[in-house]
């Protein structure tokens, strides 16, 4: 099936988090197959740089830049070096995270600070690093990921849901805050999607069994399903749309 296409996202500069593998790179390859700038932050550097060797090779205009996320300067200096190459950001996609299991009782302030840091701190400062480039452009957008695991209940993942959580308020807050400069500012939940981690990890029988009894579309979610979503926010299709949460889940939730 032909992807759409969104005349307004050509040449545009778009920055990605975690765009290296899953969702982020899913959303990495329709922003490239659309004609957008894209700039994206990874720490996974071999997976990272293959992708966007490919899509260079295949016409793209793809910046990887190699970062830590927690690290804020190192963030902001990637961020800074992408609007520099490519052009004032216009779209920020907020999509890294890392959705390690832990034990309620066993979470310690260290390992709670460190699900805050990789799963929400980032998205505020890249959106801090970003908006300036908005405002001098006349506007943008900014899409976070969020996680169905809050409104679920999934297990063993309380600190990283509650810092997903966030995700839906910190598209609040920005969608308030700057709707005076034309930023749209909103919030894609995704719900149990087949990215190469959760297949390797936790898709097994008794999972297939709860997407299939869950979801009211019978099949298995994959990347593309929540970049389309993405895409479509990101564009001026959606020009009306601030402040809003998307749940892209096949229906589960
Ligand atoms: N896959 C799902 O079922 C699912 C469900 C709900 C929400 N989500 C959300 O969707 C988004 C994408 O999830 P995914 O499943 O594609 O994740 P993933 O683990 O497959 O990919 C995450 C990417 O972020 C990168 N990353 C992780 N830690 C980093 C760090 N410290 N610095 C820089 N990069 C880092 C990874 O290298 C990877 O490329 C996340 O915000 C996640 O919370 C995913």
């Amino acid at each position: 099936m032909a992807n759409a296409i969104f005349p307004d996202l050509r040449g545009r500069t778009v920055l990605v988090t975690g765009g290296g593998q899953g969702i982020g790179a899913a959303i990495v390859r329709l922003f490239a197959e659309q004609g957008s700038k894209v700039g994206f932050i990874d720490i996974a550097a071999k997976v990272s740089q293959a992708l966007a060797d490919e899509l260079n090779k295949a016409g793209g205009t793809v910046l990887f830049k190699q970062a830590d996320i927690t690290d804020i300067d190192a963030l902001k200096d990637a961020i800074a070096d992408i609007s520099a190459k490519l052009g004032a950001i216009t779209v920020l996609i907020n999509n890294a995270a890392h959705d390690q299991r832990h034990k309620f009782f066993e979470v310690t302030p260290d390992y709670f600070d460190d699900r805050i840091a990789v799963n929400l701190k980032h998205a505020f400062f890249a959106a801090q690093a970003a908006i300036p480039d908005m405002i001098a452009a006349g506007g943008g957008s900014i899409v976070n990921l969020g996680s169905g695991s809050w409104l679920m209940g999934s297990e063993d993942l309380t600190a990283y849901a509650t810092a997903k959580s966030a995700a839906y308020g910190l598209t609040r807050v920005l969608a308030g805050e700057f709707g005076k400069d034309n930023i749209r500012v909103n919030c894609v939940i995704p719900g149990w999607i087949m990215t190469e981690r959760q297949i390797a990890l936790w898709v097994d029988a008794k999972g297939e069994e709860a997407i299939f009894r869950n979801q009211a579309l019978k099949r298995k979610m994959l990347p593309e399903d929540v970049a389309k979503a993405v895409l479509f926010l990101a564009s001026d299709q959606a020009s009306g749309m601030t402040n809003q949460q998307i749940v892209v889940d096949g229906g589960w939730i």
